[in-house]
């Protein structure tokens, strides 16, 4: 059976871009799979490097992982930090990973910009130069900078085939080359590329409802899992929209092209070409729209929220989700790593 590994970062609640982005995929490839299923909760300190309470947050993401279905007798559940073993070969894969080709790594840039505080618009060698100015030599963490090795490592310590993530994953080109890397310095076929996995024909991009780009917890535009049926609507009824179109069939422009691929993403089909039609024969009401889209959000958000409220008050049976996980997960990794130890010359465990 093929092994299929993802991860959810512990930073927050569950949003509709991480359900429908990677957790959805988890659902279906449980039944088929041999899978991995586990909550970044050293990713998180990346960006959190102070989190007010991890072990709550990881606890959030357990729930929120039981209740949208997640089968711990199906699935390996765990948490990354009780997985060791994946800081061992997190360490070799450093050992051969350029800081060049990290430096170069788009999401570092992204998120380095944002941590020194430089906007998008400065141009590409700010980052760059700002983070070996004396003054933010702290700023910018190696943590931060190795945040694909760290990956790689989640990945390939259960020489995962397929990861199903959403379209913001631009890290899995650098998990497949530190797995090809790692074979070619030792001279073996150990580690086979992992690849993205997307059901459908191509990877989801949730976007968000405030005019342009994805969802995000730090885009302050997620709609959560837990979020109830009043918080729902107001977010949805404060969706950018605009005048309407004035020709026939007009291209939509980004914010309205949102809605739509919303109403896509969680309405039914004839609801999606009912409000299309309307769109193209410029009859569109974005009030009526955005009623019915906060509406279809409730109706699929509102049965895994009560979940979620239920395992989050059962934390025996969550502890339990989490000890046989980490067992079983340690169990891969450390065969792994031992023959790992062996090809680079080390005693096995
Ligand atoms: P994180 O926590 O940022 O996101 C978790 C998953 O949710 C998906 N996602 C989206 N998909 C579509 N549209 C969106 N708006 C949207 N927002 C989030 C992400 O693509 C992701 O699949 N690097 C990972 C965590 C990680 C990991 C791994 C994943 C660490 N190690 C190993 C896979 C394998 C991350 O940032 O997750």
């Amino acid at each position: 059976m093929e092994t299929v590994v993802s991860g959810i970062r512990p930073t927050g609640n569950l949003h509709l871009g991480n359900y429908f982005g990677a957790v959805k995929s988890f659902l279906r490839m449980q039944d088929e799979y041999n899978c991995f299923f586990f909550i970044a909760d050293w990713h998180s300190l990346t960006t959190h490097p102070h989190p007010d309470n991890i072990r709550n947050s990881v606890k959030t993401i357990l729930s929120e992982y039981l209740a949208c279905g997640i089968d711990p007798e199906k699935a390996t559940i765990y948490i990354q930090s009780d997985v060791p073993e994946v800081v061992e070969l997190y360490l070799y894969l450093n050992m051969n990973a350029g800081i060049g080709e990290l430096m170069r790594t788009a999401s570092f840039k992204d998120k380095a910009r944002q941590q020194l505080h430089i906007s998008r618009e400065g141009c590409e060698g700010d980052v760059e130069k700002e983070i070996f100015n004396e003054g933010n030599k702290h700023s910018v963490s190696a943590g931060l900078l190795t945040y694909p090795t760290l990956m790689a490592a989640d990945i390939i310590i259960h020489k995962a085939l397929k990861v199903p993530v959403g379209k913001d994953q631009e890290n899995m080109e650098m998990a497949r080359r530190f797995a090809r890397r790692f074979n070619s310095t030792y001279g073996v076929d150990f580690f086979p590329e992992p690849a993205s996995f997307h059901l459908g024909d191509k990877s989801v991009k949730v976007p968000g409802l405030d005019g342009s780009g994805k969802m995000g917890k730090s885009e302050g535009n997620a709609i959560y899992l837990i979020d109830d049926e009043k918080t729902i609507k107001k977010k949805v009824m404060k969706a950018v929209s605009d005048a309407g179109p004035t020709e026939p069939n007009s291209v939509k422009p980004e914010p309205i092209a949102n809605l739509f691929t919303m109403m896509e993403i969680v309405s039914e089909k004839e609801t999606y070409d009912f409000f299309n039609e309307k769109y193209n024969n410029c009859e569109i009401r974005y009030g009526d729209m955005k009623k019915q889209l906060a509406e279809d959000i409730n109706k699929f958000c509102a049965p895994i929220r009560e979940r979620i409220l239920d395992m989050a008050a059962n934390t025996e049976y969550l502890d339990k989700v989490a000890r046989m996980g980490a067992e079983k997960a340690r169990e891969s990794a450390s065969k792994t790593l031992n023959e790992v130890r062996q090809i680079i010359g080390f005693r096995p465990y």
